[in-house]
């Protein structure tokens, strides 16, 4: 039997074996995919046993070891170089191929609702590892303009330098107020502490779409926060974990997995 795994710390939460189960089923494929945390000293060894096994296919990682991850693969695609950063990987003729699919994900799960990229205004907050995991999709996807503001205006600049394109460019405080942003994406990791980034000079009354890569049973403080200033509509991030999932599933089978049955199934849970 083929096997798969998501390496992360902690991983008790994931949802990655049950979104792969399920697109396995749609595929009649019968597969294994196991949870692995290892300590934080013990990624590399948890890491060559799994793949040290000739049934083994490939692997999810999450936080936080998709830096280190990257150290492992072989070859690795545009988004997970600009990334500094790998979420999937997948062994074939015995090296193993490192992508990012996280900005993947979040591209489809913006089409998802009924929202276009192309030649629109889009503003991230955050510069960590899941921003930087969502430029380059973002770029390919004909974004007009792609801003990036962070707590640490530092690093949103690394990042636009980096890129290197007349249209993605930092934006401090000033900057802010006076870009209209069409969809405003909060990949920040304040969610996740039930907190909020400083959204003081951001306006959401163009905004068409308010996208928080953070997911919960509720709406996030940054959804309602969105809504309550004039976005059109807001979305969390469950989609966007389905999607990159999704993507991942597609490297490893070739296969293209029904998406939308298992967002819902996973939103009545
Ligand atoms: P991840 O891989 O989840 O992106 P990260 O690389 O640690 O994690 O980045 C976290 C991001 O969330 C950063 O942009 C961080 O801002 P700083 O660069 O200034 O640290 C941002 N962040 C986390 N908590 C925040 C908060 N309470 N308010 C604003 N930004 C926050």
């Amino acid at each position: 039997m083929n096997k798969f795994a998501v390496f992360g710390n902690p991983i008790a939460h994931s949802l990655s074996p049950t979104i792969h189960q399920m697109f396995a089923e749609q595929h009649n494929l019968s597969i294994s995919y196991e949870k692995i945390g290892p300590d934080d000293n013990d990624f590399e060894n948890a890491f060559a046993t799994f793949f040290n096994d000739a049934d083994a296919v490939g692997c999810n990682v999450t936080a936080p070891f998709k830096g280190r991850a990257l150290q492992q693969a072989d070859t690795l695609n545009k988004a997970a170089e600009l990334a500094g950063a790998v979420n999937t990987l997948y062994k074939k003729d015995s090296q193993l191929q490192g992508f990012n699919t996280d900005g993947i994900g979040l591209v489809a799960d913006i089409q998802n609702q009924g929202v276009e990229l192309a030649d629109k205004k889009v503003l991230i907050i955050g510069a960590g590892g899941a921003a930087r995991g969502a430029i380059h999709p973002l770029l390919e996807a004909g974004v007009e303009t792609l801003a990036i503001t962070n707590r640490t205006m530092a690093r949103a600049s690394q990042i636009c330098d980096e890129v290197n394109v007349s249209h993605c460019i930092a934006l401090d405080k000033p900057g802010l107020m006076s870009f209209d942003a069409d969809i405003i994406i909060n990949s920040t990791s304040a969610s996740l502490h039930n907190q909020l980034p400083d959204l003081q000079h951001i306006s959401f009354i163009h905004c068409e779409l308010a996208y928080d890569m953070a997911y919960s049973k509720d709406p996030t403080l940054f959804m309602q926060h969105a809504k309550k200033q004039g976005a059109t509509q807001s979305a969390d991030g469950l989609g966007m974990l389905v999607e990159q999932a999704a993507a991942a599933f597609t490297i490893w089978t070739g296969k293209l997995p029904q998406t939308r049955p298992v967002i819902e199934s996973l939103r009545k849970r």
